[in-house]
């Protein structure tokens, strides 16, 4: 059985290439050969994704009090490339905190840990295609064994479909931070319009009064405007 579908190919430059120069990992992350078309019903459908909790989109509300940073509002929205919702989509994001730290073993280095940070969120997508997370601006954070390489601050984004294998990953970032013009992997989307569609969007409605900034992202499947992927 397959359910392939046939769409137009996104335009040249809007999509990081698998090995990107600057980004060592990807030398050997990179597939070496033609991927295999997706074909099984197993691969296809399935699972059905439940809504998770409200609590799995406040990163910020911890034990003894708030998460340390900028408070941040995000409305992540799951759209095609006729700007239709995509509802039922799982979101999820995870990030440092604000001291640029993950809350991971694998990150060994010497930068504060916030115990009432979540480092991590996810919710299905509602009617609108939209899922609203509370949490902080990370921080940046250096790049282990590079030349003075500091990541921009970033969130990491995820949706998945209908299926396991129908997710797309990407990074999202904020507008006018001077890493960003350094950072290979944000560097790594050749054209610059479509490293614009991984700016977070500010948008005063979204924040809270007072108390935290608002912002859009709009995850855009396919056709002309899709968003990059990134890893
Ligand atoms: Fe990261």
């Amino acid at each position: 059985m397959t359910t392939d579908k046939i769409y137009d190919p996104l335009p040249e430059g809007s999509q990081p290439k698998y090995k990107t120069a600057g980004y060592r990992r990807t030398g050997t992350l990179a597939p070496g050969g033609q991927m295999p078309p997706l074909r099984t019903l197993t691969e296809l459908t399935g699972p059905r994704f439940e809504a998770p909790p409200p609590e799995d989109q406040n990163l910020v509300a911890g034990v003894d009090g708030l998460a340390i940073g900028q408070l941040i509002r995000i409305v992540v929205r799951v759209v095609d490339e006729d700007d239709r919702p995509q509802p039922g989509a799982l979101i999820e994001l995870w990030q440092a905190n604000a001291a640029g730290k993950y809350q991971h073993p694998v990150d060994q280095r010497k930068a504060p840990i916030d115990g009432n940070f979540r480092s991590w969120g996810r919710g299905l997508a509602d009617d609108k295609g939209e899922v609203v997370f509370l949490t902080i601006r990370p921080g940046a954070y250096p790049v282990p064994n590079t030349d003075g390489w500091w990541r921009p601050p970033h969130i990491h984004v995820s949706a998945y479909g209908s299926s396991f294998v129908s997710r797309l990953v990407t990074q999202v970032y904020f507008p006018g931070d001077p890493l960003n013009e350094l950072d290979a992997i944000l560097q790594g989307v050749p054209d610059a319009k479509a490293r614009e569609r991984l700016m977070l969007v500010p948008d005063e409605s979204v924040g809270l009064h007072e108390e935290a900034l608002g912002y859009r992202f709009d995850l855009v499947l396919r056709g002309r405007a899709a968003t990059p992927l990134e890893n």
